[in-house]
């Protein structure tokens, strides 16, 4: 039998962390769909066509460090608003979804565009400069160099496009729970996930 939990929401809201530990929870397989799209980006920054680059990828793209980089997310950004790149991606999130044994994806448009039937439907938010900070202290942990103004322009102008664009923009479904995580401990986010799931199961 399959059950579908779809959790959407911006960069740095802790959608992530909290899609693991519900997968976890639930015994559910977990695809994190933001990989799709910067793994397309990161072979756009190669020089690849996007769309060709939607349509050849395979499992091992998405096995890839690179992929977390600034320069990989703002591309993917980019490349999400190309109709056919989305398209190209939609097949394999749907079967994922599908699969036997329950699933978790990750990503802006699940609980509308990719399984506006799931089961389950979470939206993680948290204030740009609270999701900006956390970001921050990441990139720090990672070696990498930023200040905290350059971190929350990108978080904002990411939050921007991904938001605003014609083709399947993030928004919260209609009947998704909502999860705030600015003033939330990262286990108490993840009792409310698992919460908001088992409502949703009875
Ligand atoms: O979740 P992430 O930061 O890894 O996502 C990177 C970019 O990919 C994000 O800025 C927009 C795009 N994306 C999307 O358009 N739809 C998704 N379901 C997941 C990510």
């Amino acid at each position: 039998m399959s059950f579908a939990i779809a959790i959407d929401g911006p960069a740095a809201a802790g959608k992530g962390t909290i899609s693991k530990a519900v997968a976890a929870h639930f015994g559910f397989a977990h695809l994190d769909t933001g990989l799709l799209y910067r793994a397309v980006g990161a072979k756009v920054l190669d020089g690849v066509d996007p769309i060709e680059a939607a349509r050849s990828l395979v499992a091992e793209d998405l096995e890839n460090d690179a992929l977390r980089t600034a320069d990989v997310a703002q591309a993917a950004s980019r490349i999400a608003v190309i109709g056919e790149v989305r398209a190209a991606l939609v097949d394999f999130q749907r079967a994922f979804a599908r699969r036997a044994g329950g699933a978790v994806l990750d990503g802006r448009d699940i609980g509308t565009v990719i399984c506006p039937d799931a089961e389950a439907k979470l939206f993680v938010t948290a204030s740009a400069e609270v999701r900006a900070a956390r970001r921050h202290a990441e990139l720090l942990g990672r070696g990498a160099e930023a200040t905290l103004q350059e971190v929350l322009a990108d978080v904002k102008e990411r939050d921007a496009r991904d938001a605003g664009r014609a083709e399947a923009p993030m928004v919260a479904a209609v009947d998704a729970v909502l999860i705030d995580t600015s003033s939330m401990s990262i286990e108490a986010a993840v009792t409310a996930a698992i919460a908001a799931v088992e409502a949703a199961r009875k």
